[in-house]
């Protein structure tokens, strides 16, 4: 089976957070169940080496008003579909925003072009090549099964929602330009509040939509997580599904990760030893053996719940712990972080910016790593710190609830804690899970024993992607073509 995937990032070659990462793994997951699958990608600035390295398949003399084409490149174990379109995409800095860090004024144009040339390949193919299934992610790929229905296309579509706070919301001057007739504009269509949502529009044309954790399915159908899409989500209660990620377990691997000092494993914990002194120093940190040394990666935004744990740093340093915090985001929350780092300097550390090495070290040399998340689709860092032996102390909230088993009595006398969950998301709660935290820390055998099962905890594809294969196979059927 042929699958076409569509999507803004993916992992190494593009990335701002785990859809990339996801994006960069299932095709590799799928292989040897019978799934070929292609990632059509916008050739961004950083991706033009690779792109001039490609095979042409097929060119535009005007795409938005400029000149494109796509090549085929084959890379990391992956086929690659490269739109090449200067005009839309030869652009420094970061995928999404402008220098002045706002998104890009033309972002409906430079995706709504992605789309395009995603529903003429799903159409027409490329050479021999046609898939039998599309799979769009999030609203950058969204306006696939739009065309595609407009055009009286019918190849089976499936949309991923890696995050519903990212609708792809547009003025409605732009449905001429984005080539979509009127008559999609309205509240069953893809009007979202008077706007153009990219992402509404492929929930309201695809065959079947799939988000990332079964929790965050059923979330998604509620006031409080479904951000207004929660009516349409219902509506299409019996074609959504939620499929966990899984990791890439060749990158994220503690026995061979070369950002590590040493590699580790379950049998081997003192070496872990030798990633938290280099971690230590890294960030100016002196972190006692008796208190843990927690660690945070993420974007530095409201969804990742951080504000409450700068109202919660009193408390953890208090306990004599340490924080080694890497993110970048929102202006405030990094200058609270850097404003801690001044006054908790042998305490709280953090490196403002983007470095995927430095996450590796990271994951591999931290006790513990804090994702208080106010909602979290799925979540990846928990699942890289399960693996690492780096306990997760999560809210209870989307996939952080569906993939840690929290540390309460009864799951201690069970055997099978692997990290702490708090709830509701509250600076208060999170307080408590650190104290929560520092005691069981403080508790070598237990510690030591929690860090044991979080590795052995099943964090890659195996199941996921049945699922997957399941879904297209299921697809297939639908159109027919089985
Ligand atoms: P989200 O996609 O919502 O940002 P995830 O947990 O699914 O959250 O994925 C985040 C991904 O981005 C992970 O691979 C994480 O390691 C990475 N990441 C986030 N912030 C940074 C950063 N500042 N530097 C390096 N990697 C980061
Ligand atoms: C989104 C979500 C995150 C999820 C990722 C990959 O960015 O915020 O929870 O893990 O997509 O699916």
């Amino acid at each position: 089976m042929e699958v076409l995937f569509v999507g803004s990032e993916c992992a190494p070659f593009v990335k701002t957070g785990g859809l990339a990462d996801v994006i960069g793994v299932v095709p590799k997951a799928l292989t040897g169940r019978g799934v070929r699958i292609r990632v059509l990608l916008p050739a961004y600035q950083t991706l033009a080496d690779l792109a001039a390295n490609g095979r042409e398949v097929t060119r535009y003399d005007s795409l938005m008003g400029g000149s494109a084409r796509v090549v085929e490149v084959k890379a990391n174990g992956l086929d690659l579909l490269l739109l090449e379109a200067r005009h839309l995409f030869d652009r420094p800095g970061n995928i999404y925003l402008g220098p002045d860090g706002n998104d890009w004024g033309d972002n409906a144009i430079r995706f709504g072009a992605l789309c395009q040339v995603g529903a003429d390949l799903a159409e027409k193919g490329a050479g021999k090549w046609k898939p039998d299934i599309v799979h769009v992610h999030d609203w950058q790929a969204g306006l696939v099964p739009l065309y595609l229905r407009q055009r009286g296309c019918n190849v089976p579509c499936v949309v991923s929602i890696h995050n519903v706070a990212f609708q792809g919301l547009f003025d409605a001057g732009l449905l001429e330009k984005l080539g979509i007739s009127k008559s999609y504009f309205t509240s069953e269509g893809i009007e979202y509040y008077g706007r153009i949502s990219f992402l509404k529009a492929a929930l309201v044309c695809c065959e079947k939509i799939a988000t990332v954790s079964p929790t965050y399915a059923r979330e998604l159908m509620s006031p409080e997580f479904g951000m207004g899409l929660e009516g349409v989500l219902q509506a299409r209660r019996a074609d959504l599904s939620g499929i966990l990620n899984g990791i890439d377990l060749d990158v994220w691997n503690p026995e061979t990760d070369p950002m590590l000092p040493a590699g580790y494993n379950a049998r081997s914990l003192k070496k872990k030893g030798l990633a938290r002194a280099e971690l230590a120093e890294r960030f100016g940190l002196e972190p006692p053996r008796d208190a843990p040394l927690f660690c945070v990666i993420s974007r530095l935004t409201s969804q990742k719940g951080l504000d409450l744990l700068v109202q919660t740093l009193p408390a953890l340093t208090g306990r004599g712990a340490a924080l080694a915090l890497l993110g970048t985001g929102e202006k405030q929350l990094e200058d609270s972080f850097l404003a801690a780092t001044r006054r908790y300097p042998r305490q709280v550390g953090a490196v403002i910016g983007y470095d995927e090495a430095l996450s590796h070290l990271m994951q591999g040399g931290a006790d513990a790593i804090l994702i208080p998340s106010r909602f979290e689709p799925c979540g990846l860092t928990q699942l890289y710190g399960l693996r690492y032996g780096t306990i997760p102390v999560v809210s209870r909230t989307g996939g952080l609830a569906d993939t840690v088993i929290d540390a309460n009595e009864a799951a201690l006398i069970a055997n099978c804690a692997t990290g702490l969950q708090f709830s509701p998301v509250t600076a208060f709660a999170l307080e408590n899970a650190i104290h929560r935290t520092c005691d069981l820390f403080a508790q070598p055998q237990i510690w030591s024993a929690m860090i044991r099962r979080a590795m052995k905890h099943p964090v890659g594809w195996e199941n996921s992607a049945k699922s997957y294969a399941a879904l297209y196979a299921e697809l297939t059927m639908m159109s027919g073509k089985a």
